[in-house]
């Protein structure tokens, strides 16, 4: 294994990703990418906590694909970074089984996010799944396979890293070091929504997507949530909070032309329409170079499956590798291994006679 620290991070399969996305993560994973030796993991095992009709998975495989295509778009390159499929490693359902012995089920029922989750999929409290209330086990095991020193994560699921934590210092307790403690870093802004919302949330309907062509986006921009105050163009308006200027911070290169511009917005002398039609521009540059890596890797038959077959084989042997120091940590391996090995030399002889 190379020196680099390593880092697990990742989503569940939902849908497309969008420019909250960006903001909130992968531009952070880009850049890590280089310093860190990292791993991706598409949690497909993740969404059956709260979905899994057969029609339901079909949709997360679906997913999966399109995923792995964003995260290829924005420029994680497969070459440098781990790209793996959660439902694909048999070590992860096994590593989630022996933790979830380590942890209380009241610690776990107290989560918050637990009970959004739950109320997200329409369950009350106690309709909640065993595997739905075992999230963050399940998570922890993701962490603690690849052995990760650090895992970017949104504010709602740091609470998961620190059941990771604990699971991760109860384990070495009792067994032996294994793992090492990992680290939270809480990942960056979260953008608002075109409709000013706090979150821009496929489930809002807020969203644009990072593949959407130019003539949408323009649509999306031109309808957004302005200051509403605002009804003429020499009225003076509110930059701040607005969710078009928000934008402009994170997507418009040209700092000095927007301070300008934002001036201008505040002593009411300029329309919305020429600072939308700026944000249009600025979203469909930065998008650009986006859409024309989508293209090129969906372009090219198989290369977005053999990236992630790669990925998930390569996570494997590293996985494979953790699970049995686990099992012979906590004396696991033995038991198996004498019965086999006794019985094995019975057949033998049997056959000799
Ligand atoms: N729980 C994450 C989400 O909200 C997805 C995820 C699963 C994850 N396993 C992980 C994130 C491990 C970081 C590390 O989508």
């Amino acid at each position: 294994m190379s020196e680099k620290r390593r880092i697990l991070t990742g989503d569940r399969p939902t849908g497309r990703m969008h420019l909250g996305h960006y903001v909130g993560s992968l531009r952070n994973r880009v850049r890590l990418q280089h310093e860190y030796e990292c791993y991706f993991i598409i949690a497909d095992l993740h969404m059956l906590t709260t979905k899994n009709s057969k029609e339901e998975i079909e949709q997360i495989a679906d997913n999966a694909r399109g995923m792995v295509l964003d995260y290829l778009g924005v420029g994680i390159d497969p070459t440098v970074s781990t790209i793996f499929l959660q439902s694909a490693i048999h070590e992860t359902y096994e590593l989630a089984l022996l933790l979830g012995n380590l942890v209380t089920v009241p610690r776990l029922a107290r989560l918050p996010s637990i009970k959004e989750m739950a109320r997200a999929a329409l369950m009350d409290e106690d309709t909640i799944p065993f595997g739905l209330l075992g999230y963050p086990v399940l998570q922890a095991a993701d962490i603690l396979l690849p052995k990760a020193h650090l895992v970017p994560v949104g504010k709602d699921n740091q609470a998961h890293v620190e059941i990771t934590r604990e699971l991760a210092r109860r384990f070495n307790n009792q067994y032996g070091e294994v793992f090492p403690i990992p680290d939270d870093l809480v990942e960056g802004d979260t953008l608002p929504g075109t409709d000013g919302q706090a979150k821009m949330s496929k489930s809002l309907g807020n969203v644009i997507f990072l593949t959407d062509d130019a003539a949408t986006v323009r649509k999306r921009v031109f309808s957004m949530y302005t200051d509403p105050n605002r009804i003429r163009a020499d009225i003076p308006g509110n930059v701040e909070g607005n969710p078009v200027f928000t934008y402009l911070d994170h997507f418009d290169p040209d700092k000095a032309g927007l301070e300008e511009i934002k001036a201008r917005y505040r002593a009411g002398r300029i329309g919305d329409v020429e600072v939308k039609e700026r944000l249009a521009n600025a979203l469909n540059a930065f998008l650009d170079p986006i859409r024309d890596r989508v293209a090129y890797y969906a372009a090219q038959s198989g290369l977005v499956d053999e990236i992630l077959y790669d990925g998930t084989l390569r996570y494997r042997e590293i996985a494979g590798q953790t699970l049995r120091e686990v099992k012979k940590a906590m004396g696991i391996t033995g038991t198996f291994n004498r019965i086999a090995r006794k019985a094995e030399e019975r057949k033998k002889k049997l056959a000799r006679q």
